[in-house]
């Protein structure tokens, strides 16, 4: 289920509060300019390419380009049998800003994003047909798990611009990981 764990930074044993009403996690994202979506589900095959899945969404797709000026989608995904999981994993788990904006719209499986709003941590476990938008700014980190499952529609104003600035920070490494707060699934 999506899930929206807030932390206090000082307090990372206990979330502060646990929101799993999706006009709630909307609202509660909103606050801080992070947009909170669910689309309806399509019917794709288990091996669709990554044409068929943007086929598919390409309403949503085009409206988002419209309305947040975004020029560019495609596809990534990755599964649990990968020989490069750990590395991948490691690449996004520690806290760091983006000049763009982090936009995924999760078509298949789970992923873990905190994003880090003054001497808060909100942990959001999205899952198939959640979009989050992180914007461009945001101190945040992403945690795929020790068995990664997830495909994604990932969309850009500027592609080449999406690198990691990392804070330096060590706060991703105090709160809790993907096994605690994603129940082993
Ligand atoms: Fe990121």
């Amino acid at each position: 289920m999506t899930t929206l764990s807030i932390f206090h930074q000082n307090q990372p044993e206990q979330a502060l509060t646990v929101v799993t009403d999706p006009d709630a996690i909307r609202n509660k994202l909103s606050a801080h300019g992070v947009h909170f979506d669910r689309w309806a589900t399509r019917d794709l095959p288990a091996d669709a390419t990554e044409e068929e899945i943007l086929e598919a969404y390409a309403d949503e797709v085009a409206r988002l380009k419209q309305d947040w000026g975004f020029q560019t989608a495609d596809v990534v995904s990755l599964t649990a049998d990968h020989p490069q999981k750990d590395a991948f994993r490691q690449k996004f788990l520690d806290e760091h800003t983006h000049s763009e904006d982090e936009v995924r719209f999760f078509v298949r499986g789970q992923g873990l994003f905190y994003l880090h709003f003054g001497d808060q941590v909100y942990a959001l476990l999205c899952e198939k047909n959640d979009l989050i938008s992180v914007p461009d700014g945001t101190r945040h980190w992403f945690d795929m798990g020790p068995e990664p499952e997830f495909t994604c529609i990932r969309l850009f104003s500027n592609p080449e611009g999406w690198v990691a600035s990392f804070t330096g920070e060590d706060i991703a490494s105090r709160l809790p990981r993907y096994e605690s707060l994603a129940g082993g699934a």
